[in-house]
C-alpha cells in the first residue's frame, strides 16, 4: 500500500505524517524539543535533537513508507565540520543578533544589488549573516566549517547521506540568486565565503538520495512553501495564511517579482519554474503561546478563547504589538518590541487574549496590502497553523483581511505539503499540480463578518500608528 510521508522539522518539534495516494491521513506522530535562548533575542536548537525527534516520529508512523519527503523550519544555521560533526548548535530563523552583520552585507553589496542578486535584503534570521556573525565571534568555530546546512537538510544527511537542499529554502539563506534557482556566485564572493560549504540545489520533487532501506527523499521545501502546498496553494491565486509560532502571508506568483524595497521575501516555489512573495511575522500563534503562559499553566487555549469571546471587536480601545521577538514584515527591525497599548480598569484576561488575536490578524494585513502592492489580488486566504483551529481567530483574521478563510479538511500544515513533495518523487503523482488537486480538499469558508468590519478598519489605523509611536523607546 502506497504510504507517503512528510516529515517537518519545526521550532517547537518534529512531526511524521502519512498519506494514502488519495493524500487521506493515515498516521501522524510528534515529537517536541527545547528551544534555547542563551542570550536574550537568541533562539538555538541542538541539530541531534531535530534528528532523534525525526528518528522516534518515523517509527512511531509505522509501515514502510513509499517515499519521504522533508520540509522545516527556515534560515537556521547549521555548520558542520570535516567528518560531519556538529560545530555548535544551529542559530534559528527567530535569532535577532546579526543586527550589525545584515548592515554590513547591505554596505558591502550595496541594497539595491542585494536585491536584485537574491530578491532580498539582508534580514537578522535569514542565513548568510549568521555565518558573518560566526566569522567573528566565533572565529575558531569558523575555521572549522566543512558544511553549512539547513535544519531540515540536516535530517536528510542523517537519513540519506547526502548534502543537498531544496531552491525554496537556499531562498532564504541570503546566497541565492532566486530568479536563477541557483547559488549566486556573486554573493558568495562578496561575502567571502567558501561555495563548497554548500549543498546541491535541488528543485523539491526531486529526488535527493535514499534511505539505508532504498526509500527515496524528495528534496522537499522550506516549511512556508510546503505549508502553501498543504492548503493547495501551487498556482496564483488564493493566499496560504499561517497561524503557526510564525504568522505569515504568502502568495505564488505568475514570475519572479521582488519588492523594489524587499518589504517582502521573494523566495522559489516548491512547484518548478515557480516562485513566491510572502511576508512574514515573528511571534503570531507565538503571541498568545505567551500570553497563555503568562497568565499560568491553569489556562488552556479554550477557556482563554471563550473569555476573548465575551469582547466586542476593537476589545473597547485595547491594541496589542505583536513584536515579541522583533519583526521582519513590514518593519525588519530586530529591536521592535510588543507592548500592550489602551489598557483600561475593565480589561481583564479575555481582553487581552483577543487584543492579541487582534494584533496578530492587524500584523497579518500589514503583509496583505505590501503583497497587493505586487498586484496580488486574492479571492480568499487559505489557512493552516495551530492558531487556526480556533473558530473566533478565524472570524477576526477573515474580518481584519476582508478574505473568506478555508481551513483543508487534514489541517496537517507543512508536513503535507512534504508528503506531496514525496509523492511527485516517488512517481505517485505526475506533478506538483497533480498531487495538490489529487489530495488537497478545503473545508467550508469563514468568512468576515460585516458587523465587525468597521471596528477592525478603526482598529487597524490605531494599530498602525502605533509602531512609529512607540519605536523611539528602544532608543532610549
Ligand atoms: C519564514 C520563517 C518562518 C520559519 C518558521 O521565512 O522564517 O516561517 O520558517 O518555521
Amino acid at each position: 500500500m502506497t504510504q507517503l510521508v512528510g516529515l517537518d522539522v519545526g521550532t517547537t518539534g518534529v512531526k511524521a505524517l502519512a498519506l494514502s495516494a488519495e493524500g487521506d491521513v493515515l498516521a501522524r506522530a510528534e515529537e517536541s524539543y527545547d528551544l534555547s535562548t542563551p542570550h536574550p533575542g537568541w533562539a538555538e536548537q541542538d541539530p541531534e535533537d531535530w534528528w532523534r525527534a525525526a528518528q522516534r516520529a518515523l517509527a512511531a508512523l509505522g509501515g514502510q513508507p513509499t517515499a519521504i519527503g522533508l520540509s522545516g523550519q527556515m534560515h537556521g544555521l547549521v555548520v558542520l565540520d570535516d567528518r560531519d560533526r556538529v560545530l555548535r548548535p544551529a542559530i534559528l530563523w527567530n535569532d535577532q543578533r546579526t543586527e550589525a552583520e545584515c548592515a554590513e552585507i547591505e554596505e558591502r553589496v550595496g541594497l539595491a544589488r542585494l536585491i536584485q542578486l537574491t530578491g532580498n535584503r539582508a534580514l537578522t534570521g535569514f542565513t548568510a549573516p549568521k555565518l558573518l556573525w560566526l566569522r567573528r565571534h566565533e572565529p575558531e568555530t569558523y575555521a572549522r566549517i566543512a558544511h553549512v546546512l539547513l535544519p531540515k537538510d540536516y535530517v536528510r544527511l542523517r537519513l540519506t547521506g547526502e548534502y543537498a537542499i531544496d531552491v525554496a529554502d537556499a531562498s532564504g539563506t541570503l546566497l541565492f540568486d532566486v530568479a536563477g534557482r541557483r547559488w549566486s556566485q556573486e554573493m558568495l564572493e562578496a561575502l567571502e565565503l567558501n561555495p563548497a560549504w554548500l549543498p546541491r540545489a535541488l528543485e523539491s520533487p526531486e529526488v535527493s538520495g535514499e534511505t539505508s532501506a532504498g526509500i527515496p527523499v524528495a528534496a522537499g521545501a522550506g516549511d512556508q512553501a510546503a505549508a502553501a502546498l498543504g492548503v493547495g496553494v501551487d498556482r496564483p491565486g488564493p493566499v496560504s495564511v499561517v497561524l503557526g509560532t510564525s504568522g505569515v502571508v504568502f502568495a505564488a506568483l505568475p514570475a519572479f517579482a521582488a519588492d523594489p524595497q524587499a518589504r517582502v521575501h521573494a523566495f522559489c516555489h516548491a512547484v518548478p519554474g515557480g516562485w513566491h512573495a510572502m511576508g512574514v511575522m515573528l511571534s503570531a500563534a507565538g503571541s498568545l503561546r505567551w500570553l497563555r503562559d503568562a497568565l499560568g499553566a491553569r489556562s488552556g487555549y479554550d477557556e482563554l478563547t471563550a473569555a476573548a469571546e465575551e469582547w466586542p471587536p476593537g476589545t473597547e480601545g485595547l491594541t496589542f504589538l505583536p513584536y515579541l521577538s522583533g519583526e521582519r514584515t513590514p518593519h525588519a527591525d530586530p529591536r521592535a518590541r510588543a507592548a500592550f497599548a489602551g489598557l483600561a480598569l475593565h480589561h481583564d484576561r479575555g481582553a487581552l487574549v483577543r487584543a492579541v488575536m487582534e494584533g496578530v490578524a492587524y500584523g497579518l494585513r500589514d503583509s496583505l496590502e505590501l503583497l497587493r502592492e505586487l498586484g496580488v489580488d486574492p479571492r480568499a486566504g487559505h489557512v493552516s497553523g495551530g492558531g487556526a483551529r480556533s473558530e473566533l481567530w478565524l472570524r477576526i483574521l477573515a474580518s481584519v483581511l476582508g478574505l473568506p478563510m478555508q481551513r483543508t479538511a487534514a489541517d496537517e500544515g507543512s508536513a503535507y505539503g512534504a508528503a506531496l513533495l514525496g509523492g511527485v518523487a516517488a512517481g505517485v503523482f505526475r506533478d506538483v499540480h497533480e498531487a495538490v488537486a489529487t489530495c488537497v480538499r478545503l473545508l467550508d469558508p469563514v468568512g468576515p463578518d460585516t458587523q465587525w468590519s468597521a471596528a477592525y478598519e478603526r482598529g487597524y489605523q490605531r494599530f498602525r500608528l502605533l509602531y512609529p509611536a512607540l519605536r523611539p523607546l528602544e532608543d532610549v
